[in-house]
């Protein structure tokens, strides 16, 4: 258990603060005279009608110091905590050294969590914006994981629907042809264009988008030819998909997507039908959500199905194959009242579990306009709008400046494509999803300051100490007290905390808990690296061991937010 969690669990035993609250208000004193971990009582007063320092001062009296702890003090508010120095080198560097990448790991829960993320729509291009479903919900599944759930990954692609009624109609009216060589050939930006001229045809045609319904029904009605054009086009598509997603390093348990629940819809509706939840309205059939959620469509006057009506199909099967302690629905804002919809129909479906169906909404990508503003949507002239293109353009970037810096580096191409990746993705992780995400080139790209650069530079120095040694660190012994001074120990506490941000970011489904962690814990090592030699000293056993420790730690916690832990750059 770690330290914090010991410290939060005693907390508990007070009656005044819950765990989580505990580990959110927990802080480390600038000044460690002043304890390792400090608890501020501040927010007590008002409840308990006293001073914080008399509140202070009465838990430190009566609460003995938890195991693993030298002693508890209060100063002027705060519940000071001093750790036994020797238990926390030796439990953190032991538990590194026997669990190695999983320190910090929770035991098997024995619970299922399916993460639902990424999930395009079929026949366009990824566009920048994709990245922060993707990204987040690829960091989410791996900090579910790692904090001891089964994870289920799914990508509930965007396969069905009036968009290839769309795609259809401009195929066949442009009269491309449909033998099956050419369809194995289609790409993604033939269908992509396709979208853009029925787009500007159907405005002084608006015929076109009868047509787009009606070849989406036929579809539907399961007309062979249709299908054999629509499984061509998602063919193309998906062979785009998981190239980029291969660059990316992000995987997927299953390709569900809409198109896979189409033969269970009827079983839906029958289902709605017999619990008298099905009424028409405007000649479609609804669900009626009470005053404060509009109704929720569930099949349009032509018989043919919608969005949401998927999403029910794919809630049940969900809870019928993975049994899910949680389904997390990692999509961008505009759709919250999509699954609020969902979720309500669910729930009027007599399934408690809707409680535990989740939204994980996030902000948008901002960028600079020319005037030097940050606004949504599309990008302007010179900054790229699809994510293909962004990763080329990060890469590249990068690729000049080793070229600059270290021209005889290997595999330089394929090291600046993971450093270009991972400045997008850190970029993309480092803040509350909810917030806007601005991105500026410059300052994503660069090695300084909070950016994913800087931390896989404080894992390549890490690693070429290693290196140089020529050391096996598994074999080395480590003693505690070569491991006092101020920057070896803070490095030690730093590390010791991974299990617990582990928890907190899965409980808040928040990745940007790791993305901080990963900047603090390259700061320390760089200022550890810095204040001591490591090589040639006295302690270079101990120290290297606590080298590795903290190169083990960092390409874990990179990993979890999907970032390349590289070794040499
Ligand atoms: N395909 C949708 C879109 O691009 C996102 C799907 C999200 N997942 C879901 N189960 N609805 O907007």
């Amino acid at each position: 258990m770690s330290f914090e969690t010991k410290i939060a669990e005693l907390a508990e035993q007070t009656g005044h603060w819950t765990k989580t609250e505990t580990l959110a208000l927990l802080s480390i004193p600038p000044d460690s005279s002043h304890g390792d971990w400090s608890l501020p009582c501040f927010t007590l007063a008002k409840k308990l009608r006293k001073a914080p320092k008399a509140i202070a001062e009465e838990l430190a009296a009566q609460f003995p110091a938890p195991q693993g702890f030298e002693k508890t003090e209060a100063l002027n508010g705060y519940w000071n905590f001093y750790a036994d120095k020797k238990t926390i080198i030796e439990s953190t560097l032991n538990g590194i050294k026997e669990k190695g990448l999983e320190f910090g790991f929770a035991k098997p829960k024995n619970k299922t969590v399916v993460v639902d993320y990424s999930s395009p729509n079929i026949g366009k291009e990824l566009a920048f914006h994709h990245l922060r479903s993707t990204m987040i919900g690829n960091s989410l599944a791996k900090i579910h994981k790692a904090n001891g759930y089964k994870v289920e990954r799914v990508n509930h692609l965007g396969d069905w629907g009036t968009q290839f009624g769309k795609l259809i109609t401009m195929y066949l009216r442009e009269g491309l042809p449909t033998d099956e060589q050419t369809l194995s050939n289609l790409t993604i930006q033939e269908l992509n264009k396709l979208y853009a001229s029925f787009s500007k045809i159907s405005e002084s045609e608006p015929e076109l988008e009868n047509k787009a319904r009606e070849a989406f029904a036929q579809l539907e009605k399961r007309d062979e030819f249709y299908r054999k054009l629509w499984a061509a086009f998602k063919e193309a598509t998906l062979k785009e998909l998981v190239r980029i997603y291969k660059i990316m390093g992000v995987d997927f348990d299953h390709y569900t997507g809409e198109s896979f629940f189409e033969t269970q819809i009827p079983a839906v509706i029958e289902e709605l039908e017999k619990k008298n939840l099905l009424v028409s309205s405007q000649e479609r059939d609804v669900v009626l959500l009470g005053e404060d959620i509009p109704p929720c469509l569930i099949r349009k006057s032509d018989g043919s199905t919608l969005y949401a009506t998927r999403d029910l199909a794919a809630a049940l099967y969900r809870k019928k194959e993975f049994d899910f302690e949680k389904c997390l629905y990692v999509v961008d804002n505009g759709q919250s009242l999509h699954f609020k919809q969902v979720f309500a129909v669910l729930g009027k479906m007599g399934y408690e579990w809707s409680e535990n169906c989740e939204h994980i909404p996030f902000g948008l990508i901002l960028h600079k306009n020319e005037e030097g503003k940050w606004e949504k949507g599309k990008t302007r002239t010179g900054t790229a709008s699809l994510l293909r293109e962004v990763i080329e353009a990060a890469s590249a970037k990068i690729l000049d400046v080793i070229n600059e810096k270290n021209p005889e580096l290997a595999n330089k191409e394929d090291v600046a494509t993971k450093i270009g990746v991972g400045a997008i993705v850190f970029n993309d992780l480092k803040n509350r999803r909810l917030m806007d995400v601005k991105f500026d080139w410059d300052a994503a790209l660069s090695f300084e300051g909070a950016t994913g650069p800087y931390v896989q530079n404080a894992h390549v120095r890490l690693c070429s100490i290693l290196r140089k040694s020529g050391k096996n660190a598994l074999e080395l012994q480590f003693k505690n007290e070569e491991l006092l001074d101020q920057s070896s120990y803070e490095l030690i506490k730093m590390l010791s905390r991974k299990g617990e941000k582990i928890e907190t970011a899965c409980e808040n489904n928040e990745p940007y808990i790791l993305a901080q962690y990963s900047l603090e814990l390259a700061e320390t090592a760089h200022r550890f690296i810095h204040n001591n030699r490591v090589i040639g000293s006295e302690e270079e056993n101990s120290r290297l061991f606590l080298v590795h420790s903290a190169q083990q730690v960092l390409e874990s916690v990179l990993d979890l937010l999907g970032v390349a832990a590289i070794r040499e750059m």
